[in-house]
């Protein structure tokens, strides 16, 4: 197989920028590992940026998020049973952010590609790129019981935390720089209304949780457990009510309980692998950098990516010009690394820490003393959370 882009995963990077190539009229074609049915299902992130909706917008993807989407003005902060409401739209000159699941931006995604094209293959695994600093590097496949070849005349590493695109950087081209936390969320997915409007963070002494939903009437709730857990040892009773004491607070709100659909636990890490290209092929996503999810920039910084590749190889297809492929690696990894240090800072601020001592402890209360004290530091999480400015 020949194809001018070939793109090395079919998860919401690879999609959106196969999306993105197709309209502006450059071929590709993408290679998926697993089955469309357990792509569709993956349960993972929640939360939009502007700059997200925009782009699955300008992909001509964004028609059921527009209708479906949850539009949020701001966050909830819980500590010491009190919340605190953060105020975007005021603090971010009109800014929201909107509650629509990774899970529907693929489908949505996997229908437009399904109907009219580019190739979308399905059990197809990537099992090597080479030759990535030619003009024609391959992507050798297997499919159907078959090893096969795409030959490219770029690749396109959209392949995850565990695929392959990154071991093609020959040693001593890249640096990686990774940072594991000491506890994980048990996220849960429960068959019922959200029991707010907003989404809760809350910090205790008995660990983080996180309210968040996924429509009118299914709720999306995290635990913060220790590493290692079994998903197995937590009955839903007892999800339940250790959700109720984290969230906690002194006056009326009460936790909406329901059947859970389904539980995972997820080990939280961040990870940048520098630089995102090596000759023609540029990793975009998970592939390149991980967050963890404390501040919901996993999937943002996906899409970030994703738009400066996607219109740095437009450029180049309509006047040959390459300055914006060029730059690929700078323009994302500084917008990376701030979001890199958004979610740290947030993961820290609000987990109880497992080897953390009494002054730990106060320096994480301080922190959010400040935020809901001081207009400016509430300016400066919004502004982070909401999305800083894409890199173009
Ligand atoms: P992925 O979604 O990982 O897609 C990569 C695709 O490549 C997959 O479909 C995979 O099957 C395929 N693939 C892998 N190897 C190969 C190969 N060799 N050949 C072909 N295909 C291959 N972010 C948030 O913001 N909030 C959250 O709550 C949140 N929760 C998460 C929970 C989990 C368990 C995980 C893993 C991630 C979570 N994230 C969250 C992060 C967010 O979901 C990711 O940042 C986002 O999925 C990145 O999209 P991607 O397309 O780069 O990678
Ligand atoms: C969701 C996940 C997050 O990590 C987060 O910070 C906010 C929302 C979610 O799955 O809805």
């Amino acid at each position: 197989m020949r194809t001018t882009v070939g793109i090395i995963g079919g998860g919401p990077a690879g999609l959106l920028l196969a999306r993105l190539l197709h309209r502006a009229g450059i071929d590709c074609v993408v290679l998926e590992a697993r089955t469309r049915e357990y792509v569709e299902q993956r349960q993972r992130a929640g939360m939009l940026e502007q700059g997200t909706v925009d782009a699955l917008r300008e992909a001509g993807a964004a028609e059921r998020l527009e209708r479906e989407g949850l539009v949020h003005q701001g966050i909830e902060l819980r500590f010491e049973r009190e919340r605190h409401h953060i105020d975007f739209p005021a603090l971010t000159g009109g800014r929201t952010v909107t509650i629509y699941a990774q899970t529907e931006i693929v489908k949505d995604l996997v229908a437009l590609q399904l109907a009219d094209g580019p190739p979308l293959l399905y059990e197809a695994e990537a099992l090597a790129v080479e030759k990535p600093e030619s003009a024609t590097p391959v992507v050798r496949f297997r499919h159907e019981g078959r090893e096969r070849t795409l030959t490219c005349d770029w690749v396109a590493g959209c392949d995850g935390y565990h695929g392959v695109s990154r071991d093609a950087f020959p040693a001593g081209t890249a640096r990686s720089y990774a940072h594991d936390y000491p506890y994980s969320w048990l996220g849960v997915l429960a068959e019922v209304a959200p029991s707010g409007d907003e989404l809760i963070y809350a910090r205790g002494e008995r660990g983080f949780a996180l309210h968040s939903m996924r429509s009118p009437t299914v709720s999306r709730l995290y635990l913060q457990v220790p590493n290692g857990t079994d998903p197995d040892d937590w009955p839903d009773d007892r999800i339940w009510d250790e959700l109720a004491a984290r969230f906690a607070i002194d006056g009326d709100w009460t936790l909406h309980r329901g059947p859970i659909m389904s539980k995972s636990v997820t080990t939280m890490r961040s990870y940048v692998h520098e630089p995102m290209r090596h000759g023609r092929l540029l990793l975009a996503g998970d592939a390149a950098h991980i967050v963890p999810p404390t501040g919901a920039k996993g999937l943002n910084l996906a899409v970030s990516d994703v738009r400066v590749l996607a219109r740095g190889l437009t450029r180049l297809h309509r006047t040959g010009d390459t300055q914006l492929l060029d730059r690929y690696s700078e323009l994302c990894l500084q917008r990376v690394w701030q979001a890199t240090r958004f979610s740290d800072d947030m993961t820290k601020m609000l987990h109880a820490q497992p080897d953390g001592d009494a002054f730990d402890h106060r320096m994480q209360l301080a922190r959010l003393r400040r935020i809901t004290a001081s207009r400016h530091a509430a300016a400066e999480l919004a502004t982070n959370y909401a999305g800083l400015p894409l890199p173009v």
